[in-house]
């Protein structure tokens, strides 16, 4: 549909073009007598042999002229979709897409009670517990208890819920930041980081930690930590971090949010591990991270730590492992049964901080992450302490002021219910399902392509022969929500502990799909759904349109009514 709009309007060009140029001939005949002209010129050749040191250096010829191609269609096409031809017919559609967004997040919220404003007097107790369970029943989510959902819930056991409720209301008022009035919360909170330490072979005598409300928060604290500790050992003043593109989109809100600058080194092509002869390359004096996933949120792979470990010692630049999705299945792996697992923790020279999700295989309540260093010294840099505040001495080691105690509870209570022995039972189990459903597609499903070699809890796959986003429709039509990637288009299973009992239900879905999309052969892309949302992602002509989708699809979980 814009398509055709964009045509349209670059034939219309011409004249507009002829114009353009005859301006420029006349600027340039008229600054030629000047000297201007020449500091004009000699900051462009400087300019230009900058970027071209430091690109070509770093990216390799091919790819920096791929970037220079991004950097000028991108701006050009967006000035496009602002132009004043283009921009109703491009609002038309983002208006119809977001509605369409809308419709789907907010169905049924019209047959509950709303409570956009507070009620004048209290409901009684009675009360809001229907409330409660006619908004469940109303608003039913999608099946998680059937095992059927990407990640998201880990465990979601009665009995592990009840206990972790049991918890949370013996320490509901609970705070860390006042360990002097709840100094119980004080112990456990140490104690969880204590045995996550060890589950990661932390030396025992430097090595520290803190818990924090999740792996963003984790990942953000490790790049605040990297960068503070570069400007005060090296006086590096425009931090850069080096991250795989397959590294989580925290590490480009930290670069966001602490004004750091984040270069995505690329893959090798066979592996899927980030390759390390491009992260050697992309190190400069302003390098202060290096990271390294084990495994990544999109495929499932464990980089090369141990080499990494090694260009981080011999550069003597930090390296953080991000284990957020790990977590307690790989650090049990090992003695699981699963040998084929290179180190990736603190055994490794060279790790310096490993971030480790308890929400996730550690099965804790959601809001739970904990970040470990290998030195006092790099956990200090993620502090922040004001001495002079007229509200008295202040200090807080995470990024939040007040902490849910409750939270940190329910953590320590599920790690000391499940034990050793629960999380390598379970990890057992969550990798034989993920390497079941590898080897199914590998054996049988030769239309879908396995990315890389995934020894983890997550498979991702591909398709030369079908639309895996269609695909990923059809699932969801089934009940079934694995996670859309995109460059290239893929899904991804994140197997969990709900999954086993379902995954040849699954395997048997996916083959009879993929039969059927085949045989249907492609059809014109359709126009709503995971398909067409990444097809408008995808294409160059239509960038900054998904911006607005995203904030759109931002604005609506704050929408209380239904207006348009
Ligand atoms: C889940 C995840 C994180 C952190 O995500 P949160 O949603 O903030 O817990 C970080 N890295 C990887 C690889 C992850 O899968
Ligand atoms: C250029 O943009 C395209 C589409 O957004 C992307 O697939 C590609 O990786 C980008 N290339 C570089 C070198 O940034
Ligand atoms: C294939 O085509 C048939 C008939 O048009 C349709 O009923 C079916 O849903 C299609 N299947 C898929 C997976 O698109």
């Amino acid at each position: 549909m814009l398509g055709e709009g964009f045509i349209w309007a670059s034939q219309g060009n011409a004249a507009y073009r002829d114009w353009a140029f005859k301006q420029c001939q006349s600027l340039f005949t008229c600054l030629s007598n000047n000297k201007i002209l020449v500091a004009f010129a000699t900051i462009a050749i400087v300019k230009t042999l900058t970027w071209v040191w430091y690109y070509v250096g770093g990216f390799g010829l091919n790819e920096s002229l791929k970037m220079l191609k991004n950097h000028t269609l991108r701006p050009f096409f967006l000035s496009l979709t602002s132009s004043f031809l283009l921009r109703s017919k491009v609002d038309k559609e983002v208006k119809k897409s977001l509605i369409s967004i809308e419709d789907s997040l907010m169905k049924g919220d019209e047959r509950l009670t709303q409570f956009s404003h507070l009620p004048s007097t209290g409901l009684e107790e009675q009360q809001v517990l229907q409330e409660l369970d006619l908004s469940q029943r109303v608003l039913a989510h999608s099946d998680w208890e059937g095992g059927k959902v990407s990640g998201a819930v880990y465990h979601g056991g009665k009995e592990l819920i009840h206990l972790q409720s049991q918890a949370f209301e013996k320490y509901c008022v609970a705070n860390q930041l006042h360990p002097d009035v709840f100094p119980a919360v004080r112990k456990m909170e140490a104690e969880v980081v204590s045995m996550v330490l060890n589950m990661f072979h932390a030396p025992e005598s430097t090595a520290c930690g803190t818990t924090t409300s999740g792996g963003t928060e984790s990942l953000l604290l490790a790049c605040l930590s990297a960068k503070m500790y570069a400007l005060h050992h090296k006086g590096i003043k425009n931090p850069e971090i080096i991250a795989p593109v397959t590294a989580h989109a925290a590490f480009d809100k930290a670069a966001y949010y602490f004004g750091m600058t984040l270069r995505h080194a690329p893959l090798d092509p066979k592996t899927f591990k980030v390759d390390l002869k491009r992260v050697r390359r992309l190190i400069n004096k302003n390098t202060v991270l290096l990271v390294g996933s084990a495994p990544n949120f999109p495929y499932g792979i464990v980089d090369d730590i141990e080499g990494l470990g090694m260009l981080a010692q011999q550069k003597n630049i930090p390296l953080h492992v991000d284990c957020c999705l790990g977590s307690f299945v790989i650090a049990h792996m090992e003695k699981a049964g699963f040998k084929d697992i290179p180190p990736f923790d603190f055994r490794v020279p060279g790790v310096t901080s490993v971030s480790c999700d308890t929400h996730k295989y550690g099965f804790a309540p959601k809001g739970s992450s904990v970040i470990l260093y290998r030195s006092r010294e790099l956990r200090m840099h993620q502090y922040y302490l004001l001495a002079d505040w007229v509200g008295g001495l202040y200090g807080s080691p995470t990024l939040a002021g007040s902490r849910p105690g409750a939270l940190v509870v329910g953590c320590w209570a599920t790690m000391i219910r499940i034990g050793e022995q629960g999380y390598i039972d379970s990890c057992k189990e969550i990798i034989s399902t993920a390497r079941e459903l590898k080897t199914y597609i590998e054996d049988r499903i030769p239309d879908l392509q396995i990315i890389g070699d995934p020894k983890c809890s997550v498979v991702a796959f591909t398709s030369d022969k079908i639309d895996v986003h269609e695909l990923s429709d059809k699932l969801a039509q089934k009940g079934w929500h694995l996670s859309a990637l995109q460059n290239p288009p893929a899904l991804h299973l994140a197997v969990t502990w709900l999954t086993r009992p379902v995954i040849s239900e699954l395997t048997e879905t996916l083959r009879d799909l993929v039969e059927e999309l085949k045989k249907n052969g492609t059809k014109k892309p359709s126009s709503d759904g995971t398909s067409a949302l990444y097809g408008v992602a995808g294409s160059v002509q239509t960038s900054g349109v998904v911006d607005r989708l995203l904030v759109g699809f931002l604005d609506t979980l704050y929408k209380t009514k239904r207006d348009f």
